[in-house]
């Protein structure tokens, strides 16, 4: 929708279920909506037992009524396919559409995201609906977007699933020896001697639960299962797509991504959706640096391209384990941290509040009581004036970053299933050390693929690059030769793309852009620490501390303490005209801050703003000129000095370089330069 000409400014709406309200109520939400400056519905995300009851009738009488409402009432429409939950019916005639899970327990009818990837009846009659709603309301000139499906997820391991995954492995590997080579098989002679030997790994055959932590005995076999459910989901994804593209070409297609999720390998999927949206719902204890940190993700999936906020809450969610209210200003300032971060459409879960079954206390632009009158409806109110101020001037705006931060779901796969040496290895942890830590100093981060072009970047950090693939270590080498910075971590290089470990010592491929040999590595438990002095500070080493040879680069700090007190934790390589560094172990939130903005400012890396502790800045441009975000988290109020001129959207007062602006507690300046 964000590249669609039908769009003028940043739409702002939601998640919209009129078929669960009687007609008179429809009225009413069209007055409220009026009232809040809501432009968008998210129209028919569940409604799949309605629209087909059985096996032959479709029935789309009620969903007609909501098009032409939405229309009469110049809502702008995202209209889904209503794909994400199965109909009873359908369950009880073609069981092949229910999941088994990891336990091997096949499900019976209920939740929702239920179906099997791979049950043909899935395909064959989510494909069949796709097709008959496209079909039917192309005509409908207010539909921006196309929504799939709902928040794809989860895995599967049934019959259908290990079926596809022997057809899979079949496409990948060819033979059954090249499989067992990749899967190194050979070991407790768990050699194949067909692809029909082959099982899906589950608490059934190669995986077991261990601490709590899911275990595998073959990693090899457990990350392509990864690769393939994630490939399964992509493919419904993709015919769906195509379904409704053969109808209406024009209209951009997209399904809600969850941020920062482990499951499902976004980076690939991002390249099969005209544009990405994803659903934002921090939890009462997380840090303003993780919305941000998976913003920039589904930014970066996408190359920088805008994208859209599919869901937030006004409120309350219902489901995490404290549903704390959003504070007063705080869903304002989330609204304005997506936008900074790269959003240029902003959306809820849910318009009307339910009344019945699991997300009845879920938050809702209009609540139980029914009216205007309530603290979240004026705060949606106030913010849905301010958008129409705004109108399209931030819109396509990109965000320019010298630095990026490599993200990669095999990484993520790979290095937790890697059976040792730490059940405190976590790669989402460890790429956001290093992402809050230039996120706190302002300074703007891409976060990339291993298949991103890197030629704009000054510095590329690689935080836990457990799988160096195939051609990754030589894109780095000359990444470095001509002259730029990279950064990479304990436990990397270790693997190829199989999981087979790349001998001749590690860090493997990387071992001479880094100038280091990595002899072995001390995994401490969390009541343990080494620790080592950078710059005349004291700072901590833990999770697994690398006891290294330099082999060509310098030592700029050494461990302290046990037997490999003296040894070098932090190295610096120069390689060609660019520099390699490698930090051996985990260490804490000052050292990243102190450390990374020592080599920022070296390479003449800048902050887009100075602000106080708390106070998140951000820079967006686009033709019209540059938009920058400061976002006050703090506590309590704060002030910054500008250092351009410029004129705040909210507010409309214009600055000179060198004024100070004021933000109150949850405060938001777009200070807009013109070009
Ligand atoms: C998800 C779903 C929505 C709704 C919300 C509640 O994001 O997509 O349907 O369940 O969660 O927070
Ligand atoms: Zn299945």
């Amino acid at each position: 929708m964000i590249e669609s000409n039908k769009v003028k400014k940043i739409l702002y709406g939601g998640d919209y279920n009129p078929e669960q309200w009687p007609e008179e109520t429809w009225e009413e939400d069209m007055r409220l909506f009026k009232l809040a400056h809501i432009d968008e519905v998210t129209l028919n995300v569940f409604s799949w037992a309605a629209l087909q009851p059985d096996e032959n009738t479709y029935d789309f009488s009620k969903l007609d009524k909501i098009m032409e409402l939405a229309r009469k009432n110049n809502l702008k429409v995202c209209l889904a396919t209503s794909t994400a939950a199965h109909p009873a019916w359908m369950a009880r005639k073609h069981p092949d559409i229910l999941r088994t899970e990891y336990n091997g327990v096949k499900r019976k009818f209920g939740s929702r995201h239920n179906s099997c990837p791979n049950s043909p009846t899935y395909r064959k009659y989510s494909v069949a609906l796709a097709e008959k709603i496209a079909e039917r309301y192309k005509d409908y000139d207010n539909i921006v977007a196309w929504h799939i499906s709902n928040e794809y997820g989860g895995f599967c391991y049934c019959d259908n699933c290990e079926k596809a995954f022997r057809k899979w492995l079949k496409e990948k590997y060819g033979t059954i020896d090249e499989l067992n080579r990749a899967w190194n098989m050979s070991f407790w002679g768990h050699t194949l001697y067909d692809f029909e030997d082959v099982v899906v790994p589950d608490l059934r055959s190669e995986e077991f639960l261990w601490d709590g932590v899911i275990r595998t005995n073959f990693q090899g076999i457990s990350l392509d299962y990864c690769r393939f459910n994630s490939d399964s989901m992509l493919e419904c994804f993709r015919l769906e797509y195509d379904a409704v593209k053969k109808y209406t070409p024009d209209i951009p297609v997209t399904t809600n991504l969850m941020g920062v999720y482990k499951i499902l390998d976004y980076q690939k999927w991002a390249k099969y959706m005209d544009f990405v949206s994803w659903d934002n719902y921090p939890a009462y204890d997380s840090v303003p640096e993780q919305a941000s940190m998976a913003h920039d993700l589904m930014r970066g999936i996408k190359q920088g391209k805008p994208f859209a906020l599919m869901e937030q809450t006004p409120s309350v969610s219902n489901w995490h384990i404290y549903c704390k209210l959003k504070r007063p200003g705080v869903m304002r300032l989330w609204s304005y941290q997506a936008m900074a971060h790269g959003a240029d459409t902003l959306l809820f879960f849910q318009m009307r509040r339910s009344i019945g079954a699991c997300e009845k206390y879920h938050g809702a632009v209009i609540d139980h009581v029914g009216t205007e009158n309530t603290r979240v409806f004026r705060e949606l109110t106030a913010l849905g004036e301010e958008l129409v101020k705004i109108g399209d001037k931030t819109l396509g705006a990109r965000t320019k970053s010298k630095v990026a931060i490599v993200f990669d779901w095999d990484n993520w796969w790979a290095a937790e299933y890697s059976a040792g040496p730490s059940k405190l290895i976590d790669y989402y942890k460890e790429v956001f050390q290093y992402y809050k830590a230039l996120n706190d100093s302002n300074i703007s981060v891409d976060l990339v693929s291993v298949t991103d072009d890197y030629t704009d970047y000054k510095l590329v950090i690689a935080p836990l690059l457990y799988m160096c693939k195939d051609g990754f270590d030589e894109k780095i080498r000359q990444f470095v030769k001509n002259g730029g910075s990279f950064l990479t971590t304990y436990f990397s290089g270790y693997v190829e793309d199989h999981d087979l470990v790349v001998t001749g010592g590690y860090p493997g491929r990387l071992k001479d852009i880094l100038g280091i040999w990595v002899e072995e590595s001390d995994a401490l438990p969390e009541t343990e620490s080494n620790s080592f002095v950078y710059k005349g500070k004291n700072y901590s080493a833990g999770i697994l501390c690398d006891l290294l040879h330099l082999q060509g680069a310098e030592g700029l700090s050494f461990y302290e303490n046990d037997f490999y007190e003296g040894m070098p934790v932090l190295t610096r390589n120069q390689f060609g005209k660019g520099t390699a560094y490698y930090v051996a172990t985990h260490s804490e939130e000052a050292f990243y801050k102190k450390f990374l903005g020592d080599i920022c400012e070296e390479i003449g890396i800048e902050a887009v703003a100075k602000t106080p502790e708390g106070v998140e800045g951000t820079m967006r441009e686009n033709e019209k000129g540059s938009f920058l975000f400061l976002l006050n988290h703090k506590d309590g109020p704060a002030s910054v000095v500008l250092e351009k001129d410029g004129i705040d959207l909210l507010t409309e007062k214009t600055y000179k370089a060198g004024d100070r602006i004021t933000l109150e507690k949850t405060g938001v300046a777009i200070i807009f330069t013109e070009k």
